[in-house]
C-alpha cells in the first residue's frame, strides 16, 4: 500500500478540521505562518471553536509523527513536512480594496511547497478561486522554486472545501467533497485520498479547472439568490409589506427557492463572486448579474441603518445622541468569526447620525473587532436600557430573553434577521 503522509498548509477555518480529520487515519503535520495559531493549537485548543477541544486532544501528538503513526503535530518549521508526499493548502483568497483577487496568501504556500516537495509528490489545493488559478498561477511558482517539471515530477489536484463555519451538523466529513487531478490517475489518487475519510463520499470531477469553477459559482448562486430577496426587500418596503411573510407565503410552491434577505458578510459568499468577476473581465466578458448581485448585498447595512432612523423619527425618537444596541456583530450566527461582517455598516451608518452604539456579542472577541475595526464590543448582556435595538445576528443566545427588557419604554426593535416575536417588533428587513 502506497505511503500517505499528510501536510496542510494554513491551518484556519478550513485547514484544521481538515487536517483533524486525516490525523484520524494517516500521519499530519499542520503548517502555519502564524506563530501564535500554532502554540494555541499544540495547547489543545482552536480559537475557532471548529474543533473543539476533547477531538483536538485525541489526535495531537507531541512531535513530528512517524510514517505510519497517525495523529496530527502542528508547526510552523518548514523542515517539519519535508518527509510528507501529500501538501495540502488552505490558505486565505482574500480581494483587495478594490475588490481584485489577492492572490498573495496561495503564492506564499506555493512557494513553502515548493522547498519541501519531492519527486511523486501531490500538491492539492483546497481555497475558493477562479478556474484556472491551480494549473497557471499556483503550480508555476511551485516549479520554478523545486526545480521540478509538472505532472512529471510532482502533481497537483484541486478539491474544494464547502464547510459552513460554526454548523455543528454539515461538519467536513459529512459534506461530498469534489475531487480533481492533473492527470486521470492522479486525479484517482486524490479521490482515494478523500474516500478514505469522507464519509459522505466523493465526486471525481472531470478535470482541475471544472472543480475549481464548481466551487466559486456555488458561493456565487448563493449570493445572487441573496440578493435578490434583498432587493425584494427593498421593494415590499416601499409598499408596505412585511417581505417575511410574503417568503413565507411564496415558500409553499414546491419549486420555489427558500432564501432570506440579509447581510452578506464573511471571507467567502461577500467575497468569492469578485474572483468570478475578474476572470471573465480579464478573458473580455463583462459579467452583469453577479456585479448587480454584490452591490445589492454590499449596500444592506446602510440601508438597514437608514430604516431604523425613519423609523425613529416616525416615533418622535430624537435620532442625535439616541442610544442604540446591536445584537450581534459577527458576520454570521453561533461563530466567532467577524472577517468582512457587514454589521460593521450598520454601526458606521448609525455614527454617522450621531447615535451612540452598544454592540453585544457573545460569540466575537472584542480584541479581534477593536484590532480589526477600532470598534469596542461587549460580551455581557447590557444592564441599561436603549432607544432602538437592532438584532442583526441570530445568536443562539438572544433566542433566551424578551429583548423588549433592554428597551426603553418608547423604542424602535428592528429584527434583521426575521426571527423576533413579530409583536414586538416595529420592522424587519
Ligand atoms: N471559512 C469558510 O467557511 C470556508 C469555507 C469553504 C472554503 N473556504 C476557503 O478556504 C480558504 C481558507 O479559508 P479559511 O476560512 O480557513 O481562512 P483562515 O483565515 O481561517 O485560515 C487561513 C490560515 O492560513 C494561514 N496562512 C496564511 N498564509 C499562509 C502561508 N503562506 N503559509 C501557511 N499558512 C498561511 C493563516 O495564518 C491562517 O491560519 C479560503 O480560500 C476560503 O475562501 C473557507
Amino acid at each position: 500500500m502506497e505511503k500517505i503522509k499528510v501536510a496542510v498548509v494554513g491551518l484556519g477555518y478550513v485547514g484544521l478540521p481538515l487536517a483533524r480529520l486525516f490525523a484520524t487515519r494517516y500521519p499530519v503535520v499542520g503548517f502555519d505562518v502564524k506563530k501564535s495559531r500554532i502554540a494555541e493549537l499544540m495547547s489543545g485548543h482552536d480559537a475557532t471553536l471548529e474543533v473543539s477541544d476533547d477531538v483536538l486532544g485525541s489526535v495531537l501528538l507531541p512531535h513530528v509523527p512517524g510514517e505510519t503513526e497517525k495523529g496530527l503535530y502542528c508547526t510552523d518549521n518548514l523542515n517539519d513536512i519535508r518527509s510528507c508526499n501529500y501538501y495540502i493548502v488552505t490558505v486565505p483568497t482574500p480581494v483587495d480594496k478594490h475588490h481584485n483577487p489577492d492572490l498573495t496568501p496561495l503564492y506564499r504556500a506555493s512557494e513553502t511547497v515548493g522547498k519541501v516537495i519531492g519527486k511523486g509528490d501531490i500538491v492539492i489545493y483546497e481555497s475558493t478561486v477562479y478556474p484556472g488559478v491551480t494549473e497557471e498561477e499556483c503550480v508555476p511558482v511551485i516549479e520554478k522554486t523545486s526545480g521540478l517539471v509538472f505532472n512529471q515530477d510532482f502533481f497537483a489536484g484541486y478539491s474544494p472545501e464547502r464547510i459552513n463555519p460554526g454548523d455543528k451538523e454539515h461538519t467536513v466529513e459529512k459534506i461530498k467533497k469534489i475531487t480533481s487531478g492533473s492527470t486521470p490517475e492522479i486525479g484517482e489518487k486524490v479521490d482515494a485520498l478523500y474516500r478514505s475519510v469522507i464519509t459522505a463520499g466523493t465526486f471525481r470531477a472531470s478535470g482541475i479547472r471544472v472543480a475549481e469553477a464548481a466551487k466559486v459559482i456555488e458561493n456565487s448562486q448563493r449570493d445572487i439568490n441573496i440578493a435578490f430577496v434583498n432587493e425584494l426587500s427593498k421593494i415590499f418596503n416601499v409598499l408596505g409589506i412585511d417581505t417575511f411573510e410574503v417568503l413565507e407565503a411564496a415558500a409553499t410552491k414546491w419549486n420555489f427557492l427558500p432564501f432570506k434577505p440579509g447581510l452578506v458578510g464573511g471571507h467567502c459568499i461577500g467575497v468569492d463572486p469578485y474572483y468570478l468577476a475578474q476572470i471573465a473581465q480579464d478573458r473580455g466578458y463583462h459579467p452583469e448579474v453577479i456585479l448587480a448581485g454584490r452591490r445589492i448585498n454590499d449596500t444592506m447595512g446602510e440601508y438597514i441603518a437608514n430604516r431604523v432612523v425613519k423609523c425613529m423619527i416616525k416615533k418622535d425618537i430624537p435620532v442625535r445622541n439616541a442610544k442604540v444596541l446591536v445584537m450581534g456583530f459577527t458576520f454570521k450566527e453561533n461563530c466567532p468569526d467577524v472577517r468582512n461582517t457587514k454589521v460593521y455598516n450598520v454601526v458606521t451608518a448609525l455614527e454617522d447620525y450621531g447615535i451612540q452604539v452598544t454592540i453585544y456579542d457573545p460569540w466575537a472577541k472584542p480584541e479581534d473587532v477593536r484590532k480589526e475595526y477600532g470598534l469596542e464590543l461587549t460580551h455581557e448582556c447590557p444592564e441599561e436600557t436603549f432607544d432602538s435595538i437592532i438584532l442583526a445576528v441570530a445568536h443562539q443566545e438572544f433566542a433566551k430573553f424578551d429583548i423588549r427588557s433592554l428597551a426603553k419604554e418608547k423604542h424602535v426593535i428592528y429584527d434583521v434577521k426575521g426571527c423576533l416575536n413579530p409583536a414586538w417588533v416595529d420592522a424587519r428587513l
